[in-house]
């Protein structure tokens, strides 16, 4: 085997949250008079929650204080929150669901590498709570992606170098955050087109094609 552990990028690899990030930073952005919509969205992919209330606020009138800050970023994870309660076990994919088991019977470590604060709240929602090997997230780094550290924290709580490790992502930010950790990384959605992605697939499932390869 290549590789002996796969550390999974959580939003937009595991599960679609993409959708409920939105409809909360929009009721916020509405709610407050700042203009946001799906264009903007995008670039908050892989992006922590006070980073994307930063790229959100360049479209403000005005300049707002860091505790005015702490409230939006709080109003928008509690309409956040909201959707993710109402998440189940049946909003796991069958597809992401079998390929994990398939990549577990095949002898890798399994790790999350997430940059939300939400992650084992998400994972617990799908029935993943016990699932994987370690949990890097939101809550336990200073530093967002493009910076490498949720990823070097995930190898290390496998206790693997970070070339022995494989990432797998959605976020242009969360490759970048790879290379610069000196990892290797799979890239799914808008990050199968990055320029220094390892390997760009199409659907989770080929993920198992790597292994073979
Ligand atoms: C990432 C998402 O996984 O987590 C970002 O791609 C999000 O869009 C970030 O901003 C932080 O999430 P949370 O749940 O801590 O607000
Ligand atoms: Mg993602």
């Amino acid at each position: 085997m290549k590789y002996k552990g796969i550390i999974f990028d959580l939003d937009g690899v595991i599960c679609f949250t993409d959708q409920f990030h939105y409809q909360a930073w929009k009721k916020m952005a509405d709610e407050t008079g700042i203009y946001f919509d799906e264009v903007i969205n995008n670039r908050l992919r892989g992006v922590s929650r006070m980073e994307s209330l930063n790229i959100i606020l360049e479209r403000a009138k005005r300049v707002y204080s860091d505790d005015e800050k702490e409230a939006l970023a709080e109003k928008k994870n509690r309409l956040y929150v909201e959707f993710l309660q109402k998440m189940s076990p049946a909003d796991l994919k069958m597809e992401v669901k079998e390929t994990l088991e398939a990549l577990r019977r095949v002898g890798y470590k399994l790790a999350i590498g997430s940059s939300s604060k939400n992650a084992k709240l998400i994972l617990e929602r799908l029935g993943l709570d016990d699932f994987f090997d370690a949990v890097s997230d939101g809550t336990n780094i200073t530093r967002s992606k493009p910076d490498p550290e949720v990823f070097l924290i995930a190898a290390e709580y496998l206790k693997l170098a970070p070339k022995e490790c494989l990432v797998v992502e959605d976020a242009l930010a969360g490759i970048d955050a790879a290379v610069s950790g000196g990892f290797d990384s799979a890239g799914i959605g808008e990050a199968a087109s990055h320029e220094k992605v390892t390997y760009p697939i199409a659907r989770f499932s080929q993920l198992l094609e790597i292994e073979e390869g």
